[in-house]
C-alpha cells in the first residue's frame, strides 16, 4: 500500500534496516563506531565502520528516499555538508555549473572555493529567464544545474519542471535545495530533479536544536555515487544527531501549516504598514509568481522579507523588539529576524545583493509558531 507521507513520517521506526525485538516505537541510538564483523547477520547487510553506514542513520535515509520519492540518500552533519557532497560528487576541476544568482551564502562561499581551487567555472542566472539560461546551456559544456525554490534570500519561485526539461535536454543533471519548502510541501524528483538535497537544521529537525542536512538521489547509479563520496569524504551524519531529528519530523506537517498561516497574517498586516515599501511572500498575491507557488507547493514556508523605509529604521525595530530573536537560520517555533546583508549572504558584495532584489536594510523573518498576535503586538511596540 502507499502511504502518505504524514503516515511515513509517524512511524519512523518502520524504515529502520532491522526490527526490534522489543518493539520500541523510537529505534535504538547505535552509538557505535564500529562494528563487529564476526557477528554480522549473514542474510543482512554487513555493518563494518559508522562512517559507512550506520543502521540508525540509515532509517533515516530510507525514510527520506521515501518521502522524496528517490533511490537512496546519504544524511549528512550539516546542510552545507550535503552542498558540499553534491559538487564533490559531480563536479571536476574544470567543470561548468549553472547557479540560480539568489542562493544560500554559504552556498556561494562555496562555490567561489570551488571556482578558485579546482577551476570550475560558475554560471549564474536569473532563473525567471529561460532563452539566457538556455544560451548558457547551449554555448558551455554545463555538468550541474542548481537552484533553491523558494530561493533564500529573495524568495522566487522557480518552475523546477521545466528547469528539470532545460536542464536534461543539454545534458545536465539538476539538483534542488529543498530546505525552505522541505519535503511536505514539495518534492523535487517527482517534477524532474536529478537530486533534491535539504539543511534539516531548520524546518524538518523543527527546533532550531541540531544542525544536519540529506541529499536524496533519483537514481541507484547516482545513490551510489553520493555514498562513495560521503564515505571518502567523512560527510555522514553521527547517530546522535540522526536521533534528535527524528524527534521533530513527526509533526512536521502541522509545523507547516502554522509556519504559513502566523506568516501570512503578519506578512499581510506589514503589508498596510506606511512605513514599509516592500513586503514578499511567496503566499500573498502581491508575489510575482504567486499562482507558480500555488501550484507547486502545498505550504508556503514562513519566511519572508521586508523593505523598511530606512535601514534605520530595519534597526531599531530589530533592537526593540522583545519576541524576534536577531538570528541566521529559518524554520525553528521561535520567530527570529536578520539583515541578509550583515548575517546569512554577508559573503554577497552590495552589487551581488541588489541584483537579486536585496538592499542593505531588508529584513528576512522567520515566523515561529507563537501567538500571531503577540508578534504583531511586538512590531508595533519595537518601530514606535
Ligand atoms: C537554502 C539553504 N541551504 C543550505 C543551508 C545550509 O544548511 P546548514 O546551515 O544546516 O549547514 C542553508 C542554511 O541556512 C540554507 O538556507
Amino acid at each position: 500500500m502507499k502511504k502518505n507521507i504524514e503516515t511515513s513520517l509517524s512511524h519512523i521506526a518502520k524504515f529502520a534496516p532491522f526490527e526490534e525485538q522489543a518493539g520500541a516505537s523510537h529505534f535504538p541510538i547505535y552509538n557505535t563506531g564500529t562494528f563487529d564483523l564476526k557477528k554480522q547477520d549473514s542474510s543482512g547487510k554487513v555493518y563494518d565502520y559508522t562512517r559507512s553506514d550506520n543502521p540508525t542513520r540509515e532509517m533515516l535515509e530510507n525514510l527520506f528516499t521515501e518521502v522524496e520519492g528517490g533511490a537512496g540518500c546519504v544524511c549528512t552533519h550539516t546542510g552545507i555538508a550535503s552542498v558540499a557532497l553534491l559538487f564533490e560528487t559531480v563536479l571536476k576541476a574544470n567543470s561548468h555549473i549553472l547557479v540560480e544568482a539568489d542562493c544560500y551564502g554559504g552556498t556561494f562561499r562555496l562555490l567561489k572555493i570551488f571556482k578558485e581551487k579546482y577551476n570550475v567555472t560558475v554560471h549564474f542566472a536569473n532563473f525567471l529567464e529561460f532563452d539566457k539560461m538556455e544560451e548558457i546551456l547551449k554555448n558551455n559544456p554545463i555538468d550541474l544545474v542548481l537552484c533553491e525554490s523558494p530561493t533564500n534570500p529573495g524568495l522566487k519561485i522557480i518552475d523546477l519542471k521545466k528547469v528539470a526539461q532545460l536542464s536534461h535536454k543539454h545534458e545536465a543533471l539538476f539538483a534542488v535545495d529543498n530546505s525552505l519548502a522541505t519535503f511536505i510541501s514539495q518534492r523535487p524528483l517527482e517534477l524532474g530533479a536529478d537530486f533534491s538535497l535539504f539543511s534539516t537544521t531548520k524546518y524538518i529537525s523543527g527546533h532550531g536544536a541540531v544542525v544536519a542536512g540529506a541529499i536524496v538521489a533519483k537514481t541507484k547509479e547516482l545513490s551510489d555515487q553520493i555514498h562513495y563520496y560521503a564515505n571518502a569524504g567523512g560527510k555522514s551524519q553521527n547517530p546522535m544527531d540522526v536521533y534528535l531529528i527524528t524527534l521533530g519530523i513527526p509533526t512536521l506537517k502541522v509545523r507547516m501549516k502554522e509556519h504559513q498561516e502566523n506568516s501570512l497574517k503578519i506578512a499581510k498586516f506589514l503589508e498596510e504598514q506606511d512605513y514599509i515599501t516592500k513586503v514578499t511572500h511567496p503566499g500573498l498575491k502581491s508575489h510575482p509568481q504567486y499562482e507558480l507557488a500555488q501550484e507547486q507547493m502545498d505550504y508556503i514556508p514562513g519566511v519572508f522579507c521586508v523593505d523598511f523605509e530606512s535601514l534605520e529604521l530595519a534597526e531599531r525595530f530589530i533592537e526593540n523588539t522583545k519576541i524576534y530573536g536577531e538570528k541566521c537560520s529559518f524554520g525553528s517555533p521561535d520567530s527570529r529576524v536578520e539583515i541578509p546583508a550583515k548575517i546569512s549572504h554577508a559573503t554577497f558584495s552590495k552589487e551581488e545583493l541588489a541584483a537579486i532584489g536585496i538592499a542593505e536594510g531588508t529584513v528576512r523573518f522567520s515566523i515561529g509558531l507563537e501567538n500571531v498576535e503577540d508578534l504583531i503586538e511586538d512590531i508595533k511596540q519595537a518601530v514606535k
